[in-house]
């Protein structure tokens, strides 16, 4: 593959894995798909927005990797089991669940009274229902081959309780909860499930709520205070999702630069 992503860390284990990336069609999301395209494995973008799963899509293959983008509604069970039909009629396999999609960056900022009532009821539909929903319907593939990796990303506000979205930390505390039971009940299937609480990013998407001081007010209260970059992490998502972390499940795995700990 053509790009300009490092791969001074490779992981062979995840060539021709089949990754499940829900949300993956921007930001975060996007960068893990273009890390692991990059390793060999084959993405496949589960993203609301259909035109722009088809451009990660396109991006990985111009690179001369193999992708597929489905438009996909996490928050529809019918959309979601149409989405892992596809993959399996097109792969044969689902290795890799990342259930990263969220309503996140255009997500109202303030104090819990004042929430509009809708959005509530989106941030639980998406980002709870959401990934129950996409784990529901990848589990028979990784039961059957006996192998998998299930990765909730959440996010470090869980730990700091940050102010002025209670929907969105709401939400993404009951992942917490849901990656523990999860790992319980598929540890016998060889099938790891863990937490993935990214650092505060700017991607390239515009956030309304964050402006350039937010960002740099976070870093400042980082152990290693710096910016954080996409390979700060996808490395350690590609790391949790390869045959090197087999042994590791029901765990919170935080790359924030020390931003918040556990
Ligand atoms: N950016 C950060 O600083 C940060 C920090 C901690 C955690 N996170 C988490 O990381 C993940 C990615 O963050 P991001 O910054 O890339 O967010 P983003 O808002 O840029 O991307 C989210 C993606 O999810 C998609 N999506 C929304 N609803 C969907 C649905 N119903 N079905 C399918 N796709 C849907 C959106 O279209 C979008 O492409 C999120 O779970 C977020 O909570 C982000």
């Amino acid at each position: 593959m053509t790009d300009d992503i490092d791969v001074t860390a490779h992981y062979e284990s995840l060539k021709d894995r089949v990754v499940i990336i829900t949300g993956g069609g921007q930001g975060i999301g996007r960068g893990y798909a273009r890390h692991f395209a990059r390793q060999g494995a084959i993405p496949v973008i589960a993203e609301l927005n259909g035109e722009n799963g088809e451009n990660v899509k396109r991006e990985i293959e111009e690179a001369g990797g193999t992708a597929y983008a489905f438009e996909t509604d996490v928050g529809s069970m019918d959309s979601v089991s149409a989405m892992t039909e596809a993959t399996l009629s097109a792969t044969g396999r689902i290795d890799v669940l990342i259930n990263n999609a969220a309503v996140f960056s255009r997500i109202t900022m303030a104090p819990f009274w004042e929430l509009p009532l809708d959005e509530w009821d989106s941030a639980m539909r998406v980002n709870v229902t959401g990934s129950f929903y996409c784990a529901r319907a990848v589990v028979p593939a990784m039961q059957e081959a006996k192998w998998g990796r299930i990765v909730n990303v959440t996010s470090g506000t869980v730990a700091l309780g940050s102010a002025n979205y209670l929907h969105y930390i709401t939400s993404k505390s009951a992942m917490l909860g849901m990656t523990r039971s999860m790992a319980r009940e598929l540890g016998p299937w060889n099938v790891t499930v863990n937490t993935f609480w990214p650092g505060i990013i700017k991607t390239e998407v515009p956030r309304p709520s964050a402006p350039d001081a937010v960002f740099e007010m976070f870093r400042d209260q980082q152990c290693l205070p710096r910016l954080t970059t996409i390979e700060d992490l996808a490395k350690p998502m590609l790391f949790l999702c390869s045959e090197e972390a087999k042994y590791m499940t029901g765990q919170i795995f935080e790359p924030d630069g020390g931003l918040s700990f556990n």
